[in-house]
């Protein structure tokens, strides 16, 4: 079960990591001090820790001296304080801020050299809007109705935020960037998440803020009139979203995540897999693709 602690006598009350949460987790308790009120919807991406400009919150007993400052000074330090933005400023990126966004791209690797990815970026704010409020009303009605597509059922806890108006799907970020592969290309459903992974270390090293938006993705297969506002070519498909502005807030230090699972292999050790194991490798191997 996830939980914070604060230190008292260092928070300043500022509410920084009440805001950033994304699952609304977390709330001033009856003293003012921000407190985990829903569990169990907690994420754990550790944003209120990184974000705390006192060093006054810990995340599961993580103490937050143990974090890296922030700093894009090199590769690593850029991947570790790496953080999804969900709050931007209104303002646009420049025509010269995309225009240096943009000449990196040719060089993002694609699966046999296909280069042939195509970049839907919105660069206008109204466009946004546009987008936002289509998608606001669309949903609002595929949620009237009685019987919701597993697709249309991840929205389904956000009907009344749509309804207010809120941007759950977009965040309110000025900008987008929706990455297409050909159908046809060896790599389709790899190629565009590369290129994503590339385009925001980029931006994230240019001090911009960027968001993975698995929402707008659906969105878009959900809806293939956007596909049209995209100018996404005939016989592309879009792969996924990436948000990105000018962020409306500061992390100050990294986060502490648990290790993944990894497999050092240094030897060939022969194990006697049973048949039913054998044969459940390859339905899920083949399951996976
Ligand atoms: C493939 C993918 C899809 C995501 N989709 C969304 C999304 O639709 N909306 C959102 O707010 N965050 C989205 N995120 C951000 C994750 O919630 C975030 O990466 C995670 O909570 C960890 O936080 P961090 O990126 O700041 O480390 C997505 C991330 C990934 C990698």
């Amino acid at each position: 079960m996830n939980n914070i602690t604060v230190d008292k006598e260092k928070c300043i009350q500022c509410g920084l990591c009440i805001n950033d949460c994304i699952s609304k987790c977390l709330d001033f308790d009856t003293e003012n001090y921000p407190k985990m009120k829903y569990t169990e919807h907690c994420l754990g991406c550790q944003h209120c820790m990184s974000i705390c400009p006192q060093g006054a919150l810990s995340f599961n007993g993580k103490n937050p001296d143990d974090s890296d400052k922030i700093s894009n000074k090199n590769i690593l330090s850029l991947i570790k304080s790496r953080r999804s933005v969900r709050q931007y400023k209104d303002e646009e990126l420049t025509e010269d801020e995309w225009k240096t966004l943009k000449n990196m791209l040719p060089y993002i690797p694609t699966g046999c050299n296909s280069h042939q990815l195509h970049f839907s970026i919105v660069e206008k704010r109204a466009v946004m809007q546009h987008l936002k409020d289509k998608v606001n009303n669309r949903l609002i009605k595929l949620l009237n109705n009685k019987v919701l597509s597993p697709l249309v059922k991840h929205f389904e806890v956000y009907k009344k935020a749509f309804e207010k108006g809120e941007d759950i799907i977009f965040r309110g970020a000025p900008h987008m960037v929706v990455v297409s592969s050909p159908i046809t290309a060896p790599c389709a459903p790899q190629d565009p998440v590369i290129a994503l992974s590339y385009l925001e270390l980029y931006a994230q090293s240019l001090g911009y803020g960027t968001c993975w938006c698995g929402y707008a993705t659906i969105c878009i297969k959900l809806f293939p009139e956007i596909c049209d506002i995209l100018e996404i070519p005939k016989g592309y498909s879009p792969i996924y979203a990436m948000l990105i502005g000018k962020p409306a807030v500061k992390y100050q230090r990294t986060i502490q995540p648990e290790p993944y699972k990894i497999s050092e292999i240094k030897d060939v050790i022969q194990k006697d897999s049973c048949i039913w194991c054998k044969t459940k490798r390859f339905f899920t191997n083949f399951l996976r693709g």
